[in-house]
């Protein structure tokens, strides 16, 4: 089987999707093997992870394999002004796989063109998070049994939160309805909006957090609004704690429903949630760790 790079979801067709999910699986149920003997993976992280970076170096941990990086680019020759370009030529000599993460968009497409060993995209700006994307999918599959005609539900950051982006283009094989809940300013960017229509996905915006629209989610999306994205901080404080989602406010939710959020969270979601039956995010991380197993033995081509 023949490596190849992880940079945006749709590098995945429906059936590698589906297949990443099975992997992963099989991974949760025995997370401790040797398939990574004798590999070495680089994590490049030019922007701040704890999640991302952790489960994937867990990942490759648990698998036999070793890793180098940086967690800070700040101690990387890139302060010197090493370019991008140098940085993955360099460190493609070392690895055999490079997770990165960079605060540009289309990065980790620029490091697929200069490096000998495959890219996963960790994450770049605003654009994709597309391992995000698999464990949300994991996660939503393994709560809701199945992924087809789920309720979905995305509320705050539309505009910068590179996961819902990456989600909604994954998500649309699987004949969601999708309610985007956010201010103007911070509205789903119209592209997504396009590739819902031509795929005759129905979505619905708004800026009211209603309690109707809670009551019929099957997953409810949370997203932190991204400080590090706005030049304004003025504009940042005025929309930053619209939407706060209580304990209260899930009295009459589905049974089957689910919150899931990336993390990190600041006010998004009120402690009182985390006991709910129905919050799932620390163990939607925690499924992160299985689908990068998943992930990074496919990139590899290490399992047919
Ligand atoms: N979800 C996520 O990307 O978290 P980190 O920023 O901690 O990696």
């Amino acid at each position: 089987m023949e490596s190849k790079n992880l940079v945006s979801i749709t590098d995945f067709s429906k059936e590698q999707i589906l297949h990443i999910l099975d992997l992963a699986e099989a991974f949760e149920a025995n997370p401790n093997q040797d398939i990574l003997k004798g590999k070495v993976a680089a994590t490049l992280f030019f922007e701040p992870s704890t999640r991302t970076r952790l489960s994937f170096e867990t990942a490759v941990n648990r698998l036999g394999g070793k890793v180098i990086g940086f967690s800070d680019a700040s101690t990387s020759s890139s302060t010197k002004g090493e370019t991008l370009k140098d940085t993955i030529k360099m460190v493609s000599n070392y690895a055999d796989i490079i997770i990165m993460r960079h605060y540009l968009e289309g990065a980790a497409r620029y490091a697929t063109e200069v490096s000998k060993v495959p890219i996963v995209n960790a994450g770049d700006g605003a654009n994709q998070h597309p391992t995000q994307t698999l464990l949300d999918m994991y996660s939503i599959r393994k709560t809701q049994g199945r992924l087809e005609n789920l309720n979905i539900v995305m509320v705050g950051d539309l505009k910068y939160g590179r996961t819902v982006h990456s989600l909604l283009m994954a998500m649309k094989y699987f004949s969601p309805t999708f309610y985007f809940i956010s201010p103007e300013e911070l509205a789903m960017p119209n592209e997504y909006k396009i590739i819902c229509q031509q795929n005759n996905i129905p979505y619905y915006e708004m800026s009211a957090f209603s309690q109707e629209i809670i009551d019929q989610a099957d997953i409810l999306y949370m997203t932190r609004v991204q400080r590090e994205r706005f030049t304004d901080l003025v504009e940042y404080e005025r929309v930053k704690d619209l939407y706060i989602l209580h304990n209260d406010m899930l009295e009459n939710s589905r049974e089957n429903l689910r919150i899931l959020h990336p993390l990190p969270r600041v006010n998004e979601i009120s402690q009182d949630v985390d006991d709910n039956p129905k919050a799932y995010y620390f163990q939607q991380a925690q499924n992160g760790l299985y689908v990068r197993q998943a992930i990074i033995s496919k990139v590899l081509g290490l399992i047919d």
